[in-house]
């Protein structure tokens, strides 16, 4: 914390999550901290705000009064209140049990409650009041993700002035599934209230276009939508990390001797398959463990001479989808271990539990094969970070073609997750592949993301969007 710039300040960029980089908490000893917030929005605009003076308007992660504005880690705070009720209908319903599953390809029964969307709107507009409040005249406002599409279109009613952009952090889907959204008209038009629209990947700039045409008569022409209230470009700005801060931690020493240190934790296995996740049911967790489960029963890897970590981040807890995936997931690794494991040995090591960076980066730097096989993805940060991190170019990336980033990271061991004997078969040839096939896959996606980092994603976005210090890139 510190001091902040005087009340009543404003700001020339002002951003909007759900979600502060920071979440309230208690630490062991009951006192209350600060601790990063989950998930790849939050990794991705957590650098580019930090070399910016702008503000982050989004919820502290707990029921009840918000704390007053601060600083932290450089960053301009403004926590926005949302009573228990709130968290109820718009944060667990609204958000993350209708539209979550369905615009994740309704991998899980989207849930429709109307009560829900009233909490959605009055939430919605509580932002859009706080962001006409903090930005200076004429400044750019950005607003992100499923939690708030309804912002654009209230906040250009109370500010006409401003350039107002949206980036969608999850993928948009086709006109069918949108459509079943009750609010699916209020969506549309809040969406439409931005300057810039953009997505991860060209099949959601597309089926917004479709959505906008289908839904409101709108107009497309050459990357824009003419509507019954302006006009708004829609894009495609895949998103990225920041791919320097992430390799500097792999060369970090303490880092490299944690990695050594768990493969002996572990066994010194030959083979060491690693998943990082939240425990969330579009990831695919149970299709990878159960792929991994059946390959040991097959005798195509050796349990003596392979190991799975899967780390499942807490996530969503108070919903049922989410409690029964886990319980789902659990049974799974028991059910594997209880077949293969042997004393002082287990198959999968499952951790139900958060870790910081410097962890993380140890685990990816001792994973022979990192699994990302989700059923459907915006992006997946957690490939990115794996791919920065093998710094000498080792290691194999099995990515789930729904994932954005495997528009991106094509050299890739790709599957389709849904085809059990496909990931079995993907999964045992990547952890034989030998370190000269490794690096061939490697290399060129290490260079893609050495150029493709978060910061020419941020600039791209914000360029577009008219802001002077983000010129676009070339
Ligand atoms: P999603 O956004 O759906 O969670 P991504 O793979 O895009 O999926 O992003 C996950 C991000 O969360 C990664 O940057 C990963 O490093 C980060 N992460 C993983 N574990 C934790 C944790 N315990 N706390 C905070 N962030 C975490
Ligand atoms: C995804 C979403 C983010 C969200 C994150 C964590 O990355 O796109 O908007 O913040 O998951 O989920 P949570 O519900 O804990 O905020």
């Amino acid at each position: 914390s510190g001091n902040g710039p005087p009340k009543g300040h404003r700001y020339d960029l002002v951003v909007l999550a759900n979600r502060l980089p920071v979440d309230q908490a208690t630490d062991p000893d009951g006192q209350a901290c600060w601790r990063r917030s989950p998930g790849g929005l939050v990794t991705a605009l957590h650098p580019i705000m930090q070399s910016r003076a702008g503000a982050w308007i989004g919820w502290h992660g707990r029921p009840g009064a918000a704390p007053k504005p601060f600083n932290h880690d450089g960053i301009r705070l403004h926590p926005i209140e949302l009573s228990a009720e709130e968290v109820d209908g718009y944060y667990e319903g609204q958000s993350n049990a209708t539209i979550w599953p369905l615009y994740h390809d309704a991998v899980e029964q989207p849930v429709f409650d109307r009560r829900w969307r009233q909490a959605y709107h009055s939430v919605n507009h509580r932002f859009a009041a706080a962001a006409a409040q903090l930005a200076a005249p004429g400044a750019l406002v950005w607003v992100h993700d499923y939690h708030l599409q309804l912002v654009p279109g209230m906040l250009r009613k109370l500010r006409p002035d401003l350039r107002i952009g949206f980036f969608l952090h999850i993928p948009f889907p086709p006109v069918e599934l949108f459509c079943q959204l009750p609010m699916r008209d209020d969506i549309m038009r809040g969406l439409l209230g931005s300057d810039l629209v953009g997505f991860q990947h060209p099949q959601g700039t597309t089926n917004f276009a479709r959505l906008a045409a289908h839904l409101l008569d709108a107009e497309l022409a050459d990357g824009v939508i003419k509507h019954e209230s302006g006009v708004t470009a829609a894009a495609t700005f895949p998103i990225s990390i920041d791919v320097a801060g992430q390799q500097q931690l792999a060369t970090e020493p303490p880092i490299r001797a944690r990695a050594d240190e768990i493969r002996r934790e572990l066994g010194s296995p030959r083979t060491l398959i690693l998943g990082v996740d939240r425990l969330d049911y579009t990831k695919g967790i149970e299709h990878r463990l159960t792929a991994y489960g059946e390959l040991l029963a097959d005798g195509r890897l050796d349990p003596a001479q392979t190991v799975m970590v899967q780390v499942a981040v807490p996530s969503r807890q108070r919903l049922d989808q989410y409690q029964s995936l886990r319980e789902r997931v659990e049974t799974t690794v028991s059910r594997i271990n209880g077949r293969h494991a042997g004393i002082g040995k287990l198959c999968v090591h499952y951790l139900h539990q958060s870790y910081d960076r410097e962890e993380l980066a140890a685990l990816y730097l001792a994973a022979d094969v990192m699994a990302v096989t989700p059923l459907r993805d915006g992006m997946n940060l957690v490939a990115k970070e794996y791919v920065a991190t093998r710094t000498d170019g080792t290691g194999a990336l099995v990515l789930s073609e729904f994932a954005g980033a495997a528009a991106e990271l094509r050299q890739a061991w790709m599957v389709n997750p849904h085809n059990l004997e496909a990931l079995k078969d993907t999964l045992a040839e990547a952890a034989a592949a030998d370190v000269a096939e490794q690096r061939r896959r490697m290399e060129p996606m290490r260079s893609h993301l050495r150029r493709y980092d978060v910061n020419r994603w941020a600039a791209a976005f914000l360029g577009q969007l008219g802001d002077p210090a983000s010129p676009e890139p070339s």
